[in-house]
């Protein structure tokens, strides 16, 4: 008999979790406004809200936390961090924050003008937003098979060189440089291949261009290299990340993901002067360099999660599990964007709620509907979350309109998996009775789907 795949650790903590009844959801979801962000946690049983910071550390992390040198500078923990982010990508300058959109302002800050044209594969919301705060314009230069969710090849977040050649072409000198996301979280957890970061260099070299990799899920984004692209399956994770870091002139990173922290981010670079600059607005807004918003401890901890993370077995049991609840839900016919991601799953919700029209948000009435079925706590990456152009101020229903379910890192067994597939396949089943969705009776300007309060449409 073949020896089936299990988890690369075993566990020696626990945390209690609660079901509740679905008359008490009602009324929770009720006060919450229709929006999962201002729920209380005890209200939800399964959290697939996000993978960032929500992960459980290692027993050797937590020893590390025990270790933290908590000095104002020079600390040795700042050192631990910064050499195993050399080590890692070959950047030699590395500025601390305290997340990841921290380090984006940090280092905008020093880069982005009004007037600006940052290209690249899918900008994060906090990207964007830091971008478009700047009065500069995000342009998304993703591959276009992004867009049909059933299509299944393999780096589904490349960046298409022509739109970035395009882009460069019109706008070349008000371009500060490009950025590219690995794994591509906006489009579905979806990873870029070494092949497309060599091609994004070329495009940048041809005009003169700096490329800076948004980071925060490197490691599965070489996990994906290693087991998808030819040629890289005899490596190890660390020497493809090595590599994929010998395109980019620089990277933020948000630590909460890929190095298993619950709070921590970092800028990194070989250019002396974006350090230089940085450094500067990195100290009046985050802290002093060796610490930059973080404390000694939990710089310790991010060293050894990102130490941890770059293994094969870590990164793939992580993986196997999102691939375990995406095969559930194949098993039930429910439409989410293929293949599966590396952090999350993401349905096709305008597939699932055919009744609901775009002005009704279907992505977020299937949050709502999952969460009163079960306790189960996705999050809308869709309608909502674009915001309205900031010109016209009309809704942005151009993109596509997703249930995320992103998946803690070492939190959950497959039981819970089983146990969300449960609840999406009754959802499932009864989704032409659902014909009403939500509509939003008072949002904010940027960043609306953190704050918006909705209310049902009646049928
Ligand atoms: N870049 C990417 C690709 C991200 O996914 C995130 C955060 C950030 C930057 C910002 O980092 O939260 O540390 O400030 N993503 C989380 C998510 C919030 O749920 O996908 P941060």
């Amino acid at each position: 008999m073949e020896i089936p795949f299990a988890e690369s650790f075993k566990i020696k903590m626990v945390e209690p979790i609660h079901r509740s009844t679905r008359e008490e959801r009602e009324k929770w979801i009720k006060e919450a406004h229709y929006n999962v962000f201002q729920l209380k946690a005890q209200e939800v049983y399964i959290d697939l809200l996000t993978d960032s910071g929500t992960g459980a550390m290692s027993d050797r992390q937590w020893a590390g936390i025990m270790m933290g040198d908590e000095s104002y500078a020079g600390a040795t923990s700042f050192f631990k961090m910064k050499d195993m982010i050399t080590k890692l990508t070959g950047f030699e300058y590395v500025l601390p924050t305290h997340q990841g959109r921290a380090a984006e302002n940090v280092l905008f800050s020093c880069l982005v003008k009004e007037g600006d044209f940052v290209p690249g594969n899918s900008h994060f919301d906090t990207t964007k937003g830091h971008i478009e705060s700047r009065k500069a314009t995000a342009v998304d230069c993703t591959v276009d098979e992004a867009k049909d969710t059933q299509l299944e090849v393999p780096f589904k977040g490349n960046v298409d060189p022509k739109k970035l050649e395009a882009c460069l072409a019109a706008h070349a000198d008000k371009v500060p440089f490009i950025i590219v996301t690995i794994t591509n979280n906006t489009a579905g957890g979806q990873p870029v291949s070494m092949q497309n970061l060599r091609e994004v260099r070329a495009v940048a070299d041809k005009y003169n261009k700096r490329v800076i990799f948004d980071s925060a899920r490197f490691a599965e984004n070489a996990y994906f290299i290693k087991v998808r692209e030819k040629g890289y399956e005899n490596k190890t994770i660390k020497e493809i990340c090595k590599e994929m870091f010998s395109y980019a002139d620089g990277m933020t990173m948000s630590a909460k993901k890929d190095a298993i922290v619950n709070m921590g981010g970092f800028i990194a670079t070989h250019i002396q002067e974006w350090y230089d600059a940085a450094k500067v607005v990195g100290i009046v807004c985050e802290g002093y360099l060796t610490y930059g918003g973080m404390n000694g401890r939990d710089m310790n901890a991010l060293a050894i999660g990102l130490d941890e993370n770059t293994e094969f077995a870590t990164l793939e049991t992580r993986i196997k599990q999102v691939e375990y609840l995406a095969k559930k839900l194949d098993e039930y016919g429910i439409p989410y964007q293929r293949p599966a991601g590396g952090h999350a799953i993401f349905i096709d919700a305008p597939k699932v709620l055919t009744h609901v029209p775009k002005e009704e948000f279907p992505a977020q009435t299937l949050t709502i509907e999952l969460y009163l079925e079960a306790g189960i706590r996705g999050c809308e990456i869709g309608y909502l979350l674009a915001d309205r152009d900031p010109v016209t101020r009309q809704n942005r229903f151009g993109g596509l309109d997703f249930l995320r379910l992103a998946i803690p890192r070492r939190v959950y067994t497959n039981n819970h998996m089983d146990v969300v597939a449960a609840a999406l396949k009754n959802v499932y089943d009864r989704r032409e009775t659902i014909t009403g969705g939500v509509k939003i009776t008072w949002e904010a300007e940027l960043m609306r789907h953190f704050t918006v309060k909705l209310e049902p449409v009646k049928r």
